[in-house]
């Protein structure tokens, strides 16, 4: 029954899914500061803040580093429609559902996408990449990190090489990557790349960190256009295409976030707060210790499930950290099983899409969520859902199995930023 007038008052989750997870209270309550005019020196001060802790968060020295208002597809679609020109070939080697969510917005922006397709659960070898590039010769070579749909992690160590020797721009999607595994852009030479907050970043969708390099800014100055009304004196216009896309426009963004302050969109203020502050959680806590948590509750999670009986889904040296694919056995509704885990213990899990759905459950371990108890809890609940179900799973197997590989561990659990 709906009630309108009612309090907003969600159940308390666990959020254990592909994102988003549960927010870290200290993000929260950085959203809840005052309100502060665009141009206030505190406020402008709060920008460049970011940006500097993002250029951490990515490693790179890269200059633009900054945020796109929306969810993380909001980066993926400023950075293509800003760099991908009518006509340009982009390859987009894919291998779960949000390849084809790059290739999609690659065709929206005019764009030639050539998508490489591989089998759900495997990646693309350098060498399969080199071969695609050397046929196809493309412009921008676009390829998400992690996807998220499949669990699977793209190493991208070489690409870069790979794609200078072409000399085609590579943009990476690290939306499901950033802060739960190495995303390493210019030691790997990534040109460009996104990401999201509602993820290993433990905060709540709506806000895009973005980071690209001088060959990608460029690119954007040769199409350069301001809107009339704030344009400078003696602006000159970018002799290439007009990017079709204002509030995407990085040109125009660049111009806002740099020392031009050039107006465009009002900065979504109680969002700059969140992404500043998770973005400083994650450092604070320290990159490698980070990615050490998440690789953790990943060893002890699959352990638990395999000690129950169950099969882990994709090729395991290429399995995100964060995230795990796991089949559901023959004869049980994965539906079910989710649904007491959800109503019952409290605890989301994720399904799939395409050629995965109702084949895999997909569990998350991200950011704030990526705990030992939660792991644990996680685990003994599916055991018992799975045991509804009518699939015997050996009591306490599962959460044995992930209490051994804790308890080796030589890294206390959770250590947060604030002990
Ligand atoms: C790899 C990847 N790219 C893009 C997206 C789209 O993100 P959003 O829903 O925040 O726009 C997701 C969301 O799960 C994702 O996992």
């Amino acid at each position: 029954m709906t009630n309108l007038f009612g309090d907003l008052n969600p159940p308390p989750r666990i959020l254990m899914g592909p994102g988003p997870v549960g927010i870290d209270p200290r993000v929260l309550r950085a959203m809840s500061m005052p309100m502060l005019g665009q141009f206030d020196p505190a406020f402008t001060a709060y920008m460049n803040e970011t940006m500097e802790l993002l250029r951490q968060l990515y490693q790179t020295r890269n200059k633009w580093s900054f945020l796109i208002d929306g969810t993380a597809r909001a980066g993926v679609e400023a950075i293509l429609v800003s760099v991908v020109s009518p006509g340009d070939k982009v390859l987009v080697p894919s291998f779960g559902r949000f390849g084809f969510l790059l290739a999609e917005i690659v065709k929206r922006c005019g764009g030639e996408a050539i998508v490489l397709e591989r089998e759900w659960g495997t990646v693309f070898t350098p060498d399969e990449i080199e071969a695609a590039i050397r046929k196809h010769n493309p412009r921008v070579l676009a390829v998400v990190h992690g996807d998220t749909s499949t669990t699977m992690a793209q190493p991208l160590a070489q690409i870069g090489d790979i794609c200078r020797r072409h000399d085609a721009l590579l943009y990476t999607d690290a939306t499901a990557s950033l802060g739960g595994m190495n995303v390493a852009i210019d030691a790997w030479k990534v040109d460009a790349a996104s990401s999201g907050l509602q993820k290993c970043l433990s905060g709540p969708p709506g806000s895009s960190p973005i980071t690209f390099n001088e060959r990608v800014a460029e690119a954007v100055r040769r199409r350069r256009h301001v809107e009339g009304g704030i344009r400078p004196a003696g602006f000159v216009e970018g002799d290439g295409p007009i990017i079709s896309s204002n509030y995407f426009d990085l040109g125009m963004l660049m111009d806002y976030w740099s020392e031009m302050r050039l107006n465009h969109h009002t900065e979504a203020t109680s969002m700059l707060y969140a992404a500043r502050e998770a973005v400083r959680i994650v450092l604070a806590e320290g990159l490698e210790h980070c990615f050490a948590r998440h690789r953790l509750a990943s060893d002890a999670l699959t352990a638990g499930l395999v000690a129950m009986g169950l099969k882990l889904f994709g090729d395991q040296r290429h399995k995100m950290p964060n995230v795990t694919g796991v089949y559901i056995p023959d004869g049980v509704n994965g539906d079910a099983v989710r649904g007491i885990m959800l109503n019952d213990f409290g605890i989301e899990i994720g399904t799939s899409f395409g050629p995965l759905h109702g084949r895999i459950w997909r569990i998350g371990t991200m950011g704030y969520v990526c705990r030992k108890e939660n792991v644990l809890i996680c685990l003994g609940a599916l055991e018992a859902a799975l045991r509804q179900c009518g699939f015997g799973a050996r009591a306490g197997a599962g959460v044995d199995a992930a209490l051994a590989v804790y308890r080796k561990a030589d890294m206390p659990a959770v250590r947060s930023a604030a002990s």
